[in-house]
């Protein structure tokens, strides 16, 4: 098979979290460290599904943007873009909209999940976010999504979108993209209630780890993160029907790029007020030069601003021919 291809992407919508550091755009960072091609998109389409204030957007844009940067994604290696810029976005999603069947969406959990019981008051936008999701990757043929495991359903849905386009057009133009579900923590849960994923929409702070928060805010956190009363276990076993426990010590391990498993090694047989420490001292030293590094990409909007035009230039080049090979099979007579 041809070279790797990665893309995935963020919502620029309130601050990025530790979930998303470590079950995404930490990977990212490894992915091109292995020399893979990769852009890396702020999805301010999705990130519309839900109403925002139009100049909070513009902030967040810039936000996600530096926070990629400041996590590793070099712009000199890897294309960073606003979706938005490449207009091959809105136009595939369209086309591939056409040819998704509504009961697939019904059983997407994650409209389930923001749509809530009032479904029918849902935007049209929120039902269709995956058909979105899956133009994003299928418009640039890309052959690995690094993601979080809550993305899994949409990328099975975007392979089946892609087979379908396939099938119909007697082709092979969309190529099926793998999720990369990767390193310990794919799943970061709330700090405050181990069976719910840390999510931007919580309305408790105390629940997630921002990349904007100073190392007082990640100690406080730290402390006040729900527990139980037991010493830390010898094997990943024992954490088990421990879900407050198993998350803070996979979130110690992904931290240092090592397995839980490991890391028991070291701290079992601890409490967690000896342990909570030593994750308050590793969360800040991993996470404070990063948000050192962002305030200062921050204070030069138009750095950031060019970087993302640069890219989405390159994105361009890119999106435009398949977006001219789809409407070429589907009939379209071309003429723009
Ligand atoms: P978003 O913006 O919700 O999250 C960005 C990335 O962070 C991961 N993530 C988590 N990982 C581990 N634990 C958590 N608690 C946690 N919370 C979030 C997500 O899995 C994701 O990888 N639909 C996507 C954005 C998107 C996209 C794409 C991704 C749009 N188009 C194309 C890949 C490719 C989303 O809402 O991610």
């Amino acid at each position: 098979m041809s070279q790797k291809r990665i893309l995935s992407g963020m919502q620029p919508t309130n601050n990025l979290h530790l979930g998303n550091y470590l079950g995404a755009l930490k990977n990212w960072v490894d992915l091109q460290k292995e020399g893979a091609e990769c852009l890396f998109c702020v999805v301010d389409l999705h990130a519309i599904t839900v109403p925002q204030n139009p100049d909070d957007l513009r902030r967040s844009t810039r936000e996600v943007a530096a926070a990629y940067i400041a996590a590793g994604i070099d712009p000199t290696r890897s294309i960073i873009f606003p979706q938005s810029a490449v207009p091959g976005h809105s136009q595939l999603m369209w086309l591939l909209a056409t040819m998704t069947q509504m009961g697939k969406l019904n059983r997407m959990t994650q409209f389930k999940d923001k749509a809530g019981k009032n479904a029918e008051k849902a935007g049209l936008g929120l039902y269709a976010y995956p058909v979105l999701m899956a133009a994003d990757i299928l418009l640039y043929k890309a052959t690995h999504v690094p993601v979080g495991d809550d993305q899994k359903q949409h990328l099975e849905l975007a392979r089946e979108i892609a087979s379908t386009f396939n099938h119909r057009h007697k082709s092979e133009l969309f190529i099926q993209p793998e999720p990369y579900i990767m390193g310990e923590a794919a799943r970061v849960m709330s700090l405050q209630d181990g069976s719910k994923k840390m999510s931007k929409s919580d309305p408790s702070e105390k629940s997630r780890i921002s990349l904007i928060d100073n190392a007082d805010t990640i100690a406080k956190k730290i402390r006040k993160a729900r527990t139980d009363t037991e010493a830390l276990p010898d094997t990943v076993e024992g954490l088990e029907s421990r879900p407050e426990a198993k998350n803070l010590v996979s979130i110690y391990a992904a931290l240092q790029g090592k397995t839980s498993s490991e890391v028991l090694s070291d701290i079992a047989g601890k409490q967690f007020s000896e342990f909570k420490p030593m994750l308050v001292d590793v969360a800040v030293d991993h996470l404070s030069p990063i948000t050192t590094r962002m305030n200062e990409l921050l204070s030069d909007t138009s750095e950031i601003d060019r970087i993302l035009k640069a890219g989405a230039d390159k994105a361009n080049e890119i999106a435009t021919p398949t977006i001219n090979e789809t409407m070429e099979m589907m009939g379209f007579l071309g003429l723009s």
